[in-house]
């Protein structure tokens, strides 16, 4: 193939691309998922969209320094979380190598920041999936591809496609049950599904009418994991610090720890 026509298909295919993305998001949309995101993840993006995993993406409904988090839509109308991992972000790479180095799931794979990012990602979704089906309310995981993770939307009582309050914002009506309920998840978490996630805290933890859900879940490791312990007692930490400013008589946090990590 001629340079000419090679120029020519590549921009047939992106004329094309841009139709497909056009039909899944708002104008507005298209514009920042394109400064934002690498034709890799667009790719996957359409993926997701062909298999019927996705119908239609609404907007972003959070920014952080990692992931961008969208509503979307499946084909049956069904809200969806969409998280996507940016790929090109060095300092993430050295934060999440702690976590990742030790884990004997992945003791052998490549080392470029793109396939950790994806490596992050489908950890996300394992993770979440083991304490799904250990009984831990977290948002149901649906799919993971490369750097895109899909789950449930836990959404606001108030309004469609706005996210369920993080307990920092709206404390529990009842301190005392909501950490019990907190600590129990721990406790299943570490003897149940074998996980510690590593970066508990008010902020990780929304409040959909009272009932508790724990996200964010690339973090989390399995209890073999050299620093499983240490991980364990800083969550446990986080919690009883936070449930103590709200009036609760919390309970010492090294008692709780040996507590977990003793079993039944
Ligand atoms: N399943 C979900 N349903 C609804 N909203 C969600 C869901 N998952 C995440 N969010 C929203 O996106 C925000 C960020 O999600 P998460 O904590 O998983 O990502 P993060 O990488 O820690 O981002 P940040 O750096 O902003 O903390 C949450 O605080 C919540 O508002
Ligand atoms: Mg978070």
């Amino acid at each position: 193939m001629s340079d000419i026509e090679k120029k020519l298909r590549r921009l047939e295919m992106e004329r094309v691309e841009k139709d497909r993305l056009k039909r899944i998001m708002d104008k507005d949309l298209v514009e920042t998922v394109e400064q934002v995101f690498d034709r890799m993840t667009l790719l996957a993006l359409y993926e997701l969209v062909n298999d019927r995993v996705i119908e239609v993406m609404h907007g972003v409904v959070s920014q952080g320094k990692e992931a961008r988090v969208y509503w979307a839509e499946d084909p049956q109308g069904k809200d969806l979380a969409v998280k996507i991992y940016y790929t090109a972000t060095a300092e993430f790479k050295k934060g999440m190598l702690k976590y990742i180095e030790g884990d004997p799931r992945f003791r052998r794979v490549r080392r470029s920041t793109r396939h950790l990012i994806y490596l992050w990602c489908s950890k996300e979704f394992r993770n979440l999936k083991t304490a799904y089906e250990a009984g831990v309310k977290v948002p149901k995981p649906i799919r993971s591809n490369k750097n895109i993770l899909v789950m449930e939307f836990i959404s606001s009582s108030m309004e469609r496609g706005k996210p369920a309050p993080l307990i920092k914002d709206a404390p529990p009506e009842d301190p005392d049950k909501a950490l019990d309920i907190i600590l129990n998840y721990i406790y299943v978490l570490y003897n149940k599904a074998e996980l510690v996630h590593a970066d508990l805290s008010e902020y990780n933890i929304m409040n959909r009418d009272e009932e508790l859900y724990i996200i964010d879940w690339g973090s989390a490791v399995r209890i073999e994991h050299p620093h499983a312990d240490e991980f364990l007692l800083r969550d446990i930490k986080n919690v009883t610090r936070f449930f103590s400013k709200l009036g609760v008589q919390t309970p010492d946090p090294v008692k709780v720890y040996e507590w977990v990590i003793e079993g039944s």
